[in-house]
């Protein structure tokens, strides 16, 4: 579906890929494709579980324009890591290799896969998500590179299929086994709408987030943590051994008795707990955000930052300073709530903030956190947005 241009940032993406497709392929690109980034409000680690998450799609993306190239080579310029890579259509095995591109080959091998017919193409990419920081920028990169070749190829995949193929690039072709939420935030966004996803049937609800006077105030922390994605995998095992120990499907069945299984050592306990308590405050904080009672939402997204950061273990120093200086300044200061969002060790936190305080705010907590830490964090604001999406071209 072609929707129209919406926001000025989208004018400028267009403009600015457009120029740098002229200058490093000839000619203009055919097609414009963009996907979100998102932000997940509460639900952290639970989607491979099988549990409850509550994300949204945000205003920052990533863009490609293309073109087709008849070769059977696809080459990607990337604006955001200033790096090109090109690929063979012959070379679709999945392997990681490292490269920014093994997202994109990750996705044509899927449509590959699906029988569809896919030929070289030129493309010059850009996003305004930080890389690498929990906003889901390889998500982005996964969502808007299926879009592109829906267009390409004239092939459509429905939009859950689209979710999932891109889910499996990242598997096979990343090497991160992640679960759906990420991918799925990036396809389903709506304006001014959360997403309940239940992991188990993938279903959704939608619940609205309109409410002018809150805003979700993004804290990049700067800094990202080796451990970030051996960890994760270590993380997945761990809840796979801890749910069948118990006899489970997933840890989403697990409930508080199984907190005394005798067969769960120490830390299997910690992990079970985080995933039992985490599905709970993540279906609570859907019904309290249709009530708009922010205070509500900011404390169980304390409980959850504290749950993962005592019981899950993925948080940091850096993630936890930033949560402290927004605890410290509390509600009466302007703050319902703050918790690390995404994967963790490093990367970005989220607070719920007073749009009328908005300024004060980001100046006393980026002041705070460089005292605390000699580090300049980054901060915006975003706002709930739309899915991805073909731009027409001109
Ligand atoms: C990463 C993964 C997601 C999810 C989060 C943690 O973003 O891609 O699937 O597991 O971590 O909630």
């Amino acid at each position: 579906m072609v929707r129209a241009l919406t926001t000025s940032a989208q004018v400028t993406a267009t403009d600015l890929l457009r120029d740098a497709f002229r200058e490093r392929f000839d000619g203009q690109p055919q097609v414009f494709a963009r996907a979100p980034g998102r932000v997940n409000l509460i639900g952290e680690h639970t989607d491979y579980n099988q549990g409850f998450v509550l994300p949204m799609a945000i205003d920052r993306a990533c863009t490609i324009a293309a073109r087709s190239n008849e070769s059977n080579h696809i080459t990607i310029r990337s604006l955001a890591s200033d790096e090109e890579q090109t690929f063979s259509l012959c070379d679709l095995k999945p392997e990681p290799k490292g490269l920014f591109s093994d997202y994109v080959r990750g996705v044509v091998a899927g449509f590959c896969e699906r029988g569809v017919s896919v030929t070289g193409f030129d493309a010059v990419v850009d996003s305004d998500i930080p890389l690498g920081s929990g906003l889901s920028s390889s998500a982005a990169l996964e969502v808007a590179t299926a879009t592109l070749l829906e267009e390409l190829t004239e092939h459509r995949v429905s939009p859950m299929d689209k979710a999932l193929l891109c889910q499996k690039a990242e598997h096979q072709f990343v090497g991160v086994p992640c679960g759906l939420m990420d991918q799925y935030a990036s396809v389903f966004g709506r304006t001014d709408q959360l997403m309940l996803l239940d992991c188990r049937d993938n279903e959704c609800r939608y619940v609205s987030m309109a409410d002018p006077s809150v805003a979700l105030l993004v804290i990049n922390s700067n800094v990202r943590h080796q451990l970030a994605e051996s960890e994760y995998a270590v993380r997945k095992s761990q809840c796979e051994s801890a749910s069948s120990k118990l006899g489970l499907q997933s840890l989403r069945d697990a409930g508080l008795e199984s907190l005394n299984h005798p067969d769960l050592d120490d830390l299997e306990v910690k992990r079970v707990r985080h995933i039992f308590t985490e599905n709970q405050r993540t279906q609570s904080a859907a019904g309290e955000t249709e009530h708009q009672a922010w205070g509500t939402v900011g404390e169980l997204m304390y409980a959850s930052h504290a749950s993962l950061r005592d019981d899950y273990q993925v948080s940091c120093a850096e993630l936890d300073a930033i949560v402290e200086i927004c605890q410290c300044i509390g509600t009466d200061g302007g703050i319902h709530g703050a918790r690390m969002t995404g994967g963790g060790f490093g990367g970005c936190a989220i607070a719920l903030v007073e749009v009328a305080r908005l300024k004060e705010l980001c100046r006393r907590i980026a002041a705070e956190y460089r005292i605390r830490t000699e580090i300049e964090s980054s901060l915006f604001c975003v706002r709930p947005g739309t899915g991805a999406e073909i731009i027409p071209a001109s």
